[in-house]
């Protein structure tokens, strides 16, 4: 059950806020005055605090009331604070707001709007109890991982890729060909580092075959080697498979070997064997086969461009690194590794960030985040300095609404403060509850209370 305190010198005041919030299944602890009330906060746990400004008849200046409050905010930082004023002493209040009061009501207060109030901080302190919760068991998650293994440095805060690095790590060790897919830029080379760092053939050569930048007639000679006089003017050379002996060779954009590449790779994997364009010599590797793509293979199967046989081969198992927009919280985590500790992002910026498509990935914010650097006059980077164009614009009037990770960020930002998130997301305060609730933020109390 949740604790709500209220502190107020009036006694039918705290009685009148007992019987109402117990009605809402909440549990009501009263104090009289700033030092019970303290005193209460050390001993209970208090999920909200409800308090008055003046303690004492003959002084009405809020002076009490604000002393209180900050002592509240210097030793219980978390505990949301909703002050109950004269309206006469709005300025006061609108003030502490400022400071980090979650809200204030006007006395004599409206009953439905109070216990609205008092139900969203509620709510809202939960979810942000619990997502800083996940937060920290997704770090603590990425951390015990990265003790275990070398993640090649590769930063983020999603689940997604908090399950597929695992799942590098894991297939690591097993000796067997791994595909790679993802869109342009998502980070698939990074995953192929970590499966490499970690494999049993680490300490020998790596050797990288970019399919893509070479033409389809060159990439059978790059990867097999050729013999002199192979064709006009060819000089006997190794091909990368050879340097890539009792090693792992990473085979980018594999959508792009010609048939006759396809061929000869499909027997080297199978066997080990293959020969030098232009010699009968068979030659012998032992080579882990690493390949990545961002087309569809399935595809190109059908289309008949791609041998399904050596799509089996290839793909023992496969990785899916998934867009960048489709794990928004490793945006900021990845925005900030690019920036440096030198750097910092206004929380505009942050938002803009967030809300940008990534049609290019993680090598697209890489490169908006080193543009806005060359191009920041200080050391905070403002959302205009990223150059992003938003497809749905952020701020006032909004045409988008803001979806559940958009408040839960900008709540986390404004450290629970409910009008200061309203205002970053372009909400009246009312708007924003209207939109958690629609959210489903719920109270959990009340929920019960319903079944
Ligand atoms: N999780 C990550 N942490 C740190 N840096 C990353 C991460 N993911 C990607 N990057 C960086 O983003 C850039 C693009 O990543 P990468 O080259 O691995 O993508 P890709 O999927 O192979 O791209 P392409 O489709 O163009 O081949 C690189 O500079 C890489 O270092
Ligand atoms: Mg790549």
């Amino acid at each position: 059950m949740r604790s709500v305190l209220v502190i107020d010198d009036n006694h039918a005041v705290c009685t009148a806020l007992e019987i109402l919030l117990s009605l809402q299944g909440l549990r009501v602890l009263t104090a009289s005055g700033p030092a019970p009330g303290l005193a209460v906060l050390e001993r209970e746990t208090v999920d909200l605090v409800i308090q008055d400004m003046n303690f004492r008849r003959d002084l009405t200046s809020g002076e009490e009331g604000v002393a209180l409050f900050h002592g509240i905010k210097r030793r219980f930082p978390d505990v949301p604070v909703v002050l109950l004023t004269a309206w006469t002493h709005l300025e006061t209040a609108i003030e502490l707001v400022k400071a980090g009061a979650a809200d204030y009501i006007g006395k004599p207060w409206d009953d439905a709007r109070l216990l609205t109030t008092v139900r969203n901080l509620l709510q809202l302190r939960s979810a942000l109890v619990e997502s800083a919760a996940l937060k920290s068991r997704r770090i603590a998650a990425r951390d015990a991982l990265a003790g275990k293994y070398d993640l090649r440095g590769a930063v983020y805060e999603s689940d997604a890729m908090h399950a597929l690095v695992g799942m590098a790590t894991q297939v690591a060790a097993a000796d067997v060909p791994v595909l790679i897919t993802g869109p342009n830029g998502s980070g698939k080379e990074v995953l192929a580092d970590i499966i490499q760092a970690n494999s049993s053939c680490r300490g020998g050569p790596f050797v990288k075959v970019n399919a893509g930048a070479l033409p389809p007639e060159l990439i059978e000679s790059e990867l097999f080697g050729v013999e002199n006089g192979a064709y006009t003017g060819a000089k006997a050379r190794a091909g990368r498979f050879e340097a890539a002996d009792e090693g792992t060779l990473f085979l980018d954009e594999i959508g792009n070997l010609s048939p006759a590449g396809q061929a000869k790779l499909l027997r080297v994997l199978q066997t080990g064997e293959f020969e030098r364009l232009g010699s009968n010599v068979t030659r012998r590797v032992r080579v882990r086969v690493l390949s990545a793509t961002n087309t569809d293979l399935a595809q190109a199967i059908q289309a008949g461009r791609f041998r399904e046989d050596l799509y089996y081969r290839i793909n023992v198992i496969e990785l899916k690194v998934p867009a960048l927009s489709e794990r928004r919280e490793d945006i900021v985590c990845l925005a900030r590794h690019f920036l440096g500790p030198d750097f910092e992002l206004e929380p505009e910026a942050e938002r803009t960030l967030t809300a940008y498509a990534w049609p290019g990935n993680v090598r697209e914010l890489s490169n908006t985040i080193q543009r806005a650097k060359l191009l920041a006059d200080n050391k905070v980077i403002s959302a205009q300095a990223l150059g992003l164009k938003l497809t749905t614009p952020l701020g006032d009037p909004r045409t988008g609404e803001p979806d559940r990770f958009e408040i839960e960020h900008a709540l986390t930002r404004s450290g629970g403060i409910v009008a200061r998130a309203a205002r970053e997301l372009g909400l009246s305060r009312q708007a924003l509850y209207r939109r958690m609730d629609k959210l489903g933020l719920r109270d959990p109390a009340q929920e019960a209370r319903q079944e």
